[in-house]
């Protein structure tokens, strides 16, 4: 008996060894999970609660190395979220190269994303957005992880990757959008003592889906939030509501009804509608959780 079961131990140890290497063996280079790039989450623990069916984790690999990670909807197209770490960039906007990922296409492929070409692949069509569907379609390439939020020349440029683009209203996308990305970069440089982790992601409509060319989703809202667990303790009054972690819900619909984002009638007439609500982390959680109908925890631990 205490053989059998010692055996039994043993067996399964080693065939629990054996797996990841078999994995990789069958699957290529395709990811089932975040695993190569854990370091861009909180913790090494990507958001828990979203249903996996239909998403795609892809660790964005341009220039032999690994700069943010992304949850690919098949099925929309376009990322539900992308998750970097918050370095400010080191200089201006690169050229935009807009790239795919040739890993939705084959799970076989490179795992590095790739420029497109003058004649785009079909089966690269067939499986995710590519520049056509944005023309005349009166919404820009909006960027969950802004370049302007990534230190190096490589890690900006590797941001232009369709896979971290949703369609935006271009006033939402370069007014009050923007300027929360600013303003979440001057908290960084002004507080954050160590790691800021960023995520940002889309929230599609609750019924009657838009979209883009009949093929890539609108969000309705855009959402982010962040973690920086290690800060300035001594904090002003008016900044210790946005620490460790503060969120904001933006709309990207300047006729959406007004449960989660009031709008100020005050506003320019340009971004009247495209207003940016910050709130607590809870209060995006709960968002989320109703709106996508998934119990979405993004930090591991609420980042305390
Ligand atoms: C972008 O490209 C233009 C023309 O090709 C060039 O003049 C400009 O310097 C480039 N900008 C950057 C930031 O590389
Ligand atoms: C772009 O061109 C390269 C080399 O010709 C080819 O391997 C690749 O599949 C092309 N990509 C697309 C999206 O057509
Ligand atoms: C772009 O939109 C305009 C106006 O809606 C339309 O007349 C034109 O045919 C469209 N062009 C393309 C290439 O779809
Ligand atoms: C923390 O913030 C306060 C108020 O802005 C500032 O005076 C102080 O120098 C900061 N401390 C550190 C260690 O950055």
């Amino acid at each position: 008996m205490m053989f059998q079961t010692e055996m039994l131990q043993f067996s399964t140890g080693a065939l629990l060894l054996l797996l990841p290497w078999f994995g990789d063996l069958v699957l290529g280079e395709v990811s089932k999970d975040f695993s190569n790039c854990l370091d861009f989450f909180y913790q090494n623990t990507p958001p828990k609660g979203v249903r996996e069916t239909g998403y795609q984790p892809i660790c964005q690999r341009y220039k032999n190395q690994y700069h943010f990670a992304s949850l690919y909807n098949r099925q929309h197209r376009a990322p539900l979220y992308s998750a970097y770490l918050l370095s400010p960039a080191d200089g201006k906007r690169p050229n935009a190269t807009w790239m795919y990922e040739p890993q939705l296409v084959f799970s076989r492929a490179s795992s590095e994303m790739k420029p497109f070409n003058k004649s785009v692949d079909q089966n690269v069509i067939e499986n995710q957005a590519v520049p056509q569907d944005y023309k005349n379609s009166s919404y820009s390439k909006g960027h969950l992880n802004p370049s302007m939020h990534q230190k190096t020349k490589e890690n900006r440029e590797a941001t232009f990757t369709l896979t971290n683009i949703v369609p935006q209203r271009p006033s939402f996308n370069s007014g009050p959008w923007s300027l929360l990305e600013t303003k979440v970069l001057r908290r960084f440089k002004d507080y954050c003592k160590g790691t800021m982790y960023v995520i940002t992601g889309a929230m599609p409509y609750e019924s009657g889906a838009r979209w883009i060319n009949n093929r890539v989703s609108v969000p309705e809202y855009m959402w982010s939030a962040y973690c920086c667990p290690s800060y300035n303790t001594s904090l002003p009054e008016s900044v210790q509501p946005f620490f460790p972690t503060y969120a904001a819900v933006g709309r990207n619909d300047r006729n959406s009804g007004q449960e989660i984002v009031p709008v100020n009638v005050k506003a320019k007439k340009s971004v009247r509608g495209y207003d940016v609500r910050q709130m607590s982390l809870e209060t995006l959680e709960v968002i989320l959780s109703q709106r996508l109908a998934m119990p979405i925890s993004l930090f591991h631990g609420q980042c305390q």
